[in-house]
């Protein structure tokens, strides 16, 4: 808040749980903000289920002012399209949010920024929140090709109408992701400078300046503070400790 603009912790819980876990999670996230009293907080909290867990979830998390996000989506609204799910379709379960080019999608699916960007703008067109993942790969990093990377995929993939409003940039460094092995505060915000500077590039001033960019990789009870105290680090894309209610609440403790 003290950036002018609203934290979001957001939790990938990436391909894990069954319905009772699920549900279990979801109200024991829910729980955590009831006893905080949810309007007084500067973070918003966001559920990023797998697919099969969406409804569950939506309805556990009912009324207790969490969010609840999808990890994917499809860029066409309908049709033959075996196996996948449409933008529409997440919206019509209650999603708000939707991660858009992780870097487990990039690479297990080949994913390109094009792909990407086609995908956040039909999230867009539903009347979801796109969140558009980019980050390099260690390769990368140690060819000094960081900021070269991430600019061209953030580029690359802004969705077209981008607005603080329904689009959320999340910098994901690759070899931070499920390692341990977490960017530094500086390393984090050397990127997010670079991203909000295309941001404005991109949409003007006033909108680059509102889109929040959350870091994500490794984040945890302990990194958290100090990574969301940078000036353009607006909060986090956690997997492995969103799995944990207490881990992911005590993350988002962090903002405060
Ligand atoms: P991690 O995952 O927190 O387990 O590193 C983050 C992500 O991939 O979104």
């Amino acid at each position: 808040m003290a950036k002018g603009r609203r934290y979001l912790i957001a939790g990938n819980w990436k391909m894990n749980g069954f319905k009772k876990d699920g549900k279990e999670l979801a109200k024991a996230v829910a729980k955590h903000l009831k006893a905080a009293g949810k309007d007084d907080l500067p973070f918003d909290l966001l559920v990023c289920p797998p697919f099969t867990l969406i409804r569950g979830v939506g309805k556990a998390i009912k009324g207790s002012g969490v969010k609840l996000g999808a990890q994917d989506c499809h860029a066409a609204e309908k049709g033959a399209h075996t196996g996948d799910i449409s933008a529409p379709m997440l919206k019509d379960l209650g999603c708000e949010f939707v991660i858009v080019g992780h870097s487990e999608r990039r690479t297990n699916h080949g994913e390109k920024d094009a792909d990407v960007k086609a995908k956040a703008e039909a999230a867009i067109a539903a009347g979801l929140t796109a969140i558009v993942c980019v980050g390099e790969t260690l390769e990368q990093r140690d060819k000094r090709q960081t900021l070269a990377v991430n600019r061209r995929q953030v580029k690359g993939s802004l969705p077209k109408g981008a607005n603080a409003r329904n689009t959320v940039v999340a910098y994901e460094p690759v070899w931070a992701i499920g390692t341990g092995r977490t960017a530094t505060p500086e390393q984090a915000q050397e990127v997010h400078a670079l991203i909000r500077a295309e941001l404005v590039k991109a949409l003007g001033e006033k909108a680059g300046q509102a889109v929040r960019i959350l870091y994500g990789g490794s984040m945890n009870p302990k990194n958290a503070k100090e990574l969301m105290a940078q000036p353009d680090v607006d909060g986090g894309l956690i997997g492995g400790a969103s799995l944990k209610a207490d881990d992911f609440w005590a993350v988002a403790q962090g903002c405060l």
